[in-house]
């Protein structure tokens, strides 16, 4: 079966960053597309991140690739948000049902999206395991192209069920939460510059891009999308999808350092 339908690539999340600043989105849009970052996540949850996102890539939509969602617990609500994307200019690569919100019930009009070609595939994400067992029903379904599931040395859930699942149905595969969530706290436990020795020959210069490339390395895995409201930020983390991925060796060594607390 056919994996990395999207990727290998970081993305870049827009939980908690830039909301409706649009002027910090635009830089921090504008470092992510240079790095080569195309793929860019966000949702109705996220205040007026959408807004500001939609703003950022005006001048470069065509090749952006916009991951969004739809948090709503009724259609016409659903319906509302949806028109409201029309601020990413007519098109939505990626329509994803935010946390399984009554998705049986989104399915078929955004099914009816797809087939008139406003949206090009179509996603479900969670980011608890408790609800994996739901997520693992919406995908038996087989009516997804993709699913978003947190994944890190320290959320390693997915990895028992929904990535050998996205496998077998070979759909694509999207990671939040690579350092830890809002705050990154996997990103405080830096081991510090001499313990990255052993990753340099991987392109690894930092920390946070160890634990990006930790992720992107899994085959079953791809696409990675660390938020950050920072274009520095944005562009060290873009450097990490690109390979050499990391061997056994030096993927649990990267465990061994976030874990060591
Ligand atoms: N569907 C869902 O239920 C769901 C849930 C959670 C997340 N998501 C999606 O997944 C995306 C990623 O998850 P997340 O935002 O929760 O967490 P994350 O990407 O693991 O971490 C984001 C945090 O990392 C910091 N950061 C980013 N790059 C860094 C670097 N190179 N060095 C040090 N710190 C760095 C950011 O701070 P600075 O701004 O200071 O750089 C920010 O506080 C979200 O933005 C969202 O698009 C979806």
């Amino acid at each position: 079966m056919e994996q990395r339908r999207l990727g290998p690539v970081v993305g870049l999340g827009t939980y908690a960053t830039f909301e409706g600043d649009t002027r910090l989105a635009g830089g921090v849009v504008g470092a992510a597309l240079d790095a080569g970052s195309r793929v860019f996540d966000s949702s109705p949850m996220y205040g007026r991140a959408e807004a500001s996102l939609g703003a950022a890539l005006r001048e470069r939509r065509a090749v952006a690739f916009v991951a969004t969602k739809i948090w709503a617990s009724s259609v016409e609500e659903a319906r509302r948000q949806y028109e409201a994307q029309r601020r990413f200019f007519g098109r939505v690569e990626l329509e994803q049902l935010h946390n399984l919100v009554v998705w049986r019930e989104h399915l078929p009009w955004l099914e009816a999206e797809r087939d008139a070609g406003r949206v090009d595939r179509l996603g479900v994400t969670h980011y608890s395991a408790g609800s994996f067992d739901e997520l693992e029903r919406a995908l038996r379904t087989g009516r997804f192209d993709a699913v978003q599931v947190p994944l890190s040395p320290v959320e390693r859930e997915c990895e028992r069920r929904i990535l050998p699942l996205a496998e077998e149905l070979g759909i694509a595969v999207v990671v939040m939460r690579p350092l830890g969530g809002t705050g990154a706290p996997l990103v405080r436990r830096d081991p510090g510059e001499a313990a990255l020795d052993p990753l340099h020959p991987f392109g690894i210069e930092t920390w946070a891009q160890a634990l990006i490339k930790w992720a992107l390395t899994d085959p079953r895995v791809d696409v990675v999308i660390p938020a950050t409201s920072r274009p520095d930020r944005a562009r060290e983390n873009a450097r990490a999808g690109e390979p050499p991925w990391l061997p056994e060796g030096e993927r649990s060594l990267v465990e061994r350092y976030a874990t060591r607390f």
